[in-house]
């Protein structure tokens, strides 16, 4: 049996993000019980967000494997792309990216971030030819003589999804610190990793919350799907016996409005609300929808007042400057 602690993973900001419970945001929805915030939008410099959790142990994983350069995929926006052409200098890494998208006239957000750095991108225009592209430049890199290791869309495999493993032993710790019990937690979710390592985590660590991924594009079929796929290997690893059940896995769809990236009117509400109340700001792709949820669930009476709701921030405020 592997012990959790025992995988290795390559540091590369301070993780241990704040909990900070948000009264004013409580007292302005109706139904909303004591209401807390993780911040990974605190995770280091120019908002970096979840990904960093996941690309600590796919850094890591690859150096094991002495792979000189990393390819990946995402949408021309993606966060996770951008965040791993910034973060994978440092360790030595080349990277190489394959986004989907229209090419702007003019760089913004994360793409302006792309065009500082001197990395590779090949574009293509649709997310379903992504991965084949990454296949064919992964061969030609390899024929090349580069040592490749791919981290998949979002690093959602069983690798990248450790990252929030580790994320839920850190709310336990807080948990414990705090003297309390989170009985729900919100967090956007789209390739899966996230909530596949939330759920694992859970498990191991003993965490009560119901965990609830509010889809930004994909359906529940889909990310429950993925999240399988990850966590399937991490629970064989682990060698855990309290496994997870598919049909336990709560996917929330209802607030993916016109599509991906593309604001609600619940989702620039729900902007507005937390900015209003507590000065954070949520991006429009992921943290927005999952606020949006959140509130919506709150007006409709589903949680009980005794209830502590945990709302996961996982950054991606990048995309304000689009
Ligand atoms: C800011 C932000 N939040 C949430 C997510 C969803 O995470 P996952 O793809 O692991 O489901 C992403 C993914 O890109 C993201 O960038």
């Amino acid at each position: 049996m592997v012990k959790f602690s025992s995988i290795p993973r390559l540091p590369i900001a301070p993780l241990d993000t704040p909990v900070e419970r948000c009264e004013r945001l409580q007292r302005a929805v109706a139904g909303m019980p004591e209401i807390y915030v993780k911040h990974d939008d605190y995770i280091g410099s120019l908002v970096w967000g979840n990904k960093v959790r996941k690309l600590e142990y796919c850094y890591a994983e690859a150096q094991r494997l002495g792979a000189d350069t990393l390819i990946t995929c995402g949408g021309i926006q993606s966060n996770h792309a951008r965040i791993t052409a910034q973060t994978a200098r440092r360790f030595g890494f080349e990277v190489v990216l394959v986004l989907n998208g229209v090419i702007p006239a003019k760089p913004t957000a994360n793409l302006l971030i792309n065009s500082k750095m001197s990395v590779k991108i090949y574009y293509v225009s649709s997310r379903q030819e992504r991965s084949v592209k990454m296949q064919v430049v992964q061969e030609e890199l390899e024929k090349s003589g580069k040592k490749v290791y791919a981290i998949p869309l979002g690093a959602s495999d069983e690798i990248g999804s450790l990252g929030f493993v580790k994320a839920m032993e850190e709310l336990h710790n807080q948990e414990e610190a705090m003297g309390l019990r989170f009985d729900y937690l919100f967090h956007g979710s789209s390739s899966g990793g996230t909530q596949a390592g939330l759920e694992v985590g859970k498990r191991l660590f003993g965490v009560n919350a119901q965990i609830i991924g509010v889809s930004a594009d994909n359906s529940v079929a889909e990310i429950r799907g993925e999240i399988m796929a990850a966590a399937g290997p991490i629970q064989e690893r682990l060698k855990m016996r309290d496994l997870i059940n598919p049909d336990e896995i709560r996917v929330e769809t209802g607030f993916i409005g016109p599509g991906y990236g593309i604001p609600s009117d619940q989702s620039l509400e729900a902007e507005k609300i937390f900015a209003d109340t507590e000065g954070i700001l949520l991006d429009q792709t992921y943290t927005a929808k999952a606020a949006a949820a959140l509130i919506a669930y709150a007006r409709k009476g589903l949680f009980k007042p005794t209830d502590r709701v945990l709302f996961w921030h996982t950054g991606g405020l990048i995309n304000l400057f689009q």
